[in-house]
Parts: structure tokens; sequence; C-alpha cells
């Protein structure tokens, strides 16, 4: 794929953030199921999560900050052309999380829909965004990735519950006179589906006693060949979109990745190539915040200038389905 030249560049001109109040650390766990605040930092580098309140939807967690996104690219909710929420923790099956969202911003002349690429969810709709901007078709789009996973992690699982909390990113696109979009990448790969998956609620087990008997409405998942595959696929996306751009590793100014956990993190970092000094990582205080974890991380790579302006900016995402992608950026 050609990068695109310098006038059909897309850019992110605002970026938004929010996570729940409630906090609920390692210590907390401790007390929910047989684990220890040393296990969870060894495996997974992550130290707390944030939990929603019952009754939140992932529309009510996404709308501050699609607000702080519209804010900083200094755009009203009519300016927006098209709303993108990538999510697998919808507020409702029908209608999408994007169309909830849109009517409570007032955003009456965009065209709304979800994206259902679980981890990889916001990098996925960021990559769908620049086709449609590029093409014209749309001049404005606020993409989010927000998730209420905590509704879906079997609180009674030990080997999942420690890793998943809530959150939501949000970016506004549009086209940009500089730096913006060099280079994509997205692949997918459904012979994995069951390793990481909610079997229940769907058309194939509707909900029904039996389904919550069988607890079919929680994750499951097999985390060490999720944890092998996140590795090499991430790792290979993050260098094919260097590739693309005619870059290598030495042009690379900050990797940010599917903050799923530090030890995926690091293993993917060394098998690039990459210094972990160049590895933006907040995994420690979200834990795995699934579609919402790479625009959360963008936005804290952003406001703590670990990322500054024309640095080279790698977002790479790995998830369920399974599904991987990368975004090289000029910042
Ligand atoms: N506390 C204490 N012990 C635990 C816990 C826990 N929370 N969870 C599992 N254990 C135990 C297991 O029961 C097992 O005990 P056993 O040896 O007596 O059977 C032991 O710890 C080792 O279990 P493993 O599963 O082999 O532990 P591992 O070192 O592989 O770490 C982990 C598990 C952290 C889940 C790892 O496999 C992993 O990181 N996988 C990737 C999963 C992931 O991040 N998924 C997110 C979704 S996909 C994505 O976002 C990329």
């Amino acid at each position: 794929m050609t990068p695109p030249g310098s006038k059909d560049r897309i850019g992110i001109v605002g970026l938004g953030m929010n996570v729940p109040k409630k906090i609920l650390t390692n210590f907390d766990l401790e007390k929910m199921v047989e684990t220890s605040d040393a296990w969870i930092i060894e495996r997974t580098g992550i130290r707390e999560r944030r939990i929603c309140e019952p009754g939140t939807g992932t529309s009510d967690l996404a709308y501050p900050a699609a607000v702080d996104a519209l804010k900083q690219a200094g755009l009203k909710p009519q300016d927006v052309d098209l709303i993108i929420v990538g999510t697998t923790s919808p507020d409702m099956i029908f209608p999408s999380t994007a169309c909830v969202l849109q009517h409570r911003l007032g955003a009456t002349a965009a065209a709304c829909f979800d994206l259902a690429a679980a981890c990889s969810g916001s990098v996925f709709a960021m990559i769908t965004a620049q086709q449609y901007l590029q093409t014209g078709r749309y001049k404005h789009a606020l993409v989010v990735g927000a998730e209420i996973i905590s509704n879906f992690v079997d609180w009674t699982d030990r080997s999942t519950c420690v890793l998943f909390g809530d959150g939501a990113g949000a970016c506004v696109m549009t086209k940009v006179d500089r730096g913006g979009m060099l280079a994509t990448d997205m692949g997918a790969d459904g012979s994995a589906a069951e390793l990481l998956y909610i079997p229940g609620g769907g058309s194939k087990a509707p909900s029904s006693h039996a389904s919550v008997d069988q607890r079919l409405h929680y994750l499951r998942m097999n985390g060490t060949e999720v944890f092998k595959l996140a590795v090499r696929r991430m790792a290979e996306s993050a260098k094919t979109v260097l590739a693309q751009a005619g870059f290598g590793l030495k042009d690379l100014d900050c990797l940010i990745p599917h903050q799923a956990n530090t030890r995926i993190i690091q293993a993917m970092a060394k098998l690039a190539g990459i210094p972990m000094e160049k590895v933006f990582v907040n995994v420690e205080r979200y834990g795995n915040t699934s579609a919402a974890s790479n625009l959360m991380a963008l936005y804290e790579a952003a406001q703590s200038g670990a990322i500054k302006r024309g640095d080279r900016v790698v977002l790479v995402a790995f998830g369920a389905g399974l599904t991987w992608g990368s975004i090289l950026l000029e910042w």
C-alpha cells in the first residue's frame, strides 16, 4: 500500500478520555478471589482498574470523552458527520451505542455505527473513519473506543477477573495539512475465535435460565495461547506499518500498544526489536480496557508529553476474533 500523499492525510485534531471514579485495587481483589497483589503485578503489571457503577451504559462512559475530544478540536456536535464507536460491551444489542451517543451529543448530522473488533476496536474504527474522510464522503469523524467490560467478567474466575477494567477514549479525525496517518494495517483470524469469547447472549446461545446457570454470559479465555498470538501479531503489525511508509525501527519515536498486560507488551517490544523506553504503558492504572485502551493510552501519551509534535507514533492493537492492526501517525 502506498502511503497517502500529504494532501490526503487524515489526522487527529482532538482527544478525550473518561474513566469511572471507582477504583478496584489488587488488594480489593484479594478479598474476592484466591489471588494476591504480588501475583497480579508479577504476571500482568496491573495494580488497579476502574469499575462502573451498576446502571451505567457504555454511552454514559463515552459521552464525556467525546465532549472533550470535540472541545479540543474546536468543533460543535453538529459539525460531526460520522460517529464510530468501537465496543464489545454496547449499551444494548441494538440500537448501536454510536446512535445513543449521537442523540446525547446532539450530533444530528452524523451517520453512526458500532464496530466490533474487541480490543482492536479503536484502531479498526480509526482506520475505517480514515477511509470515509479520505474519499471526502465525510469531513469530521468522531471515533470512540468505550467498554464496560466489567459487566462481562466472571468475578469468581481469578484467571480473567484480575485483567480487565472500564474506560473510554475518543478522538476527532479530519483532513490535516501536516502529520496525520501515514500507514495502516489490519488483520484477522477467525479460526482462533474460541481462544477469547463470550458464548452466550447472541443468536447462537440466546439468553435463557440455562445460559445464566451455565455462566455463558461471561468472557472465557485461553490466556497462554492469547498471550503467544498477541505478542507475534502485534510485533509483525507494528513493523508492517513502518515498512509501508519506508521507515525502520530507528525512525520510531513512540509505540502505543493495546494495554493488555505488561508482560505481553514487553515480549512484543522485544520480538519487534523496540526498546521499552520507546513504549508507552499505562496498564498498571487501568488494566485491560479492551477497545478503549489504545485511545486512552494515546490521550495520556499526548497529555504527559510522551509524544511531541512531529514524532512518529505507532498504535498497535490485538483482540478477540482474533483481530490485530496498527496505525503509523506523524504527531
Ligand atoms: N492469582 C493467583 N493465581 C492465579 C491467578 C490469579 N489471579 N490466575 C491464575 N492463577 C494460577 C493458575 O490457576 C495456575 O495455577 P496452577 O499452576 O496451580 O494450575 C497458575 O496461576 C499459572 O497459571 P497460568 O495461566 O499458566 O499463568 P500465566 O503465567 O500464563 O499468566 C495470564 C496468566 C496473566 C492470564 C497470562 O496467560 C496472560 O497474560 N495471557 C494473556 C491474556 C490477556 O491479557 N488477555 C486479554 C485479552 S486479549 C488482549 O487484550 C490481547
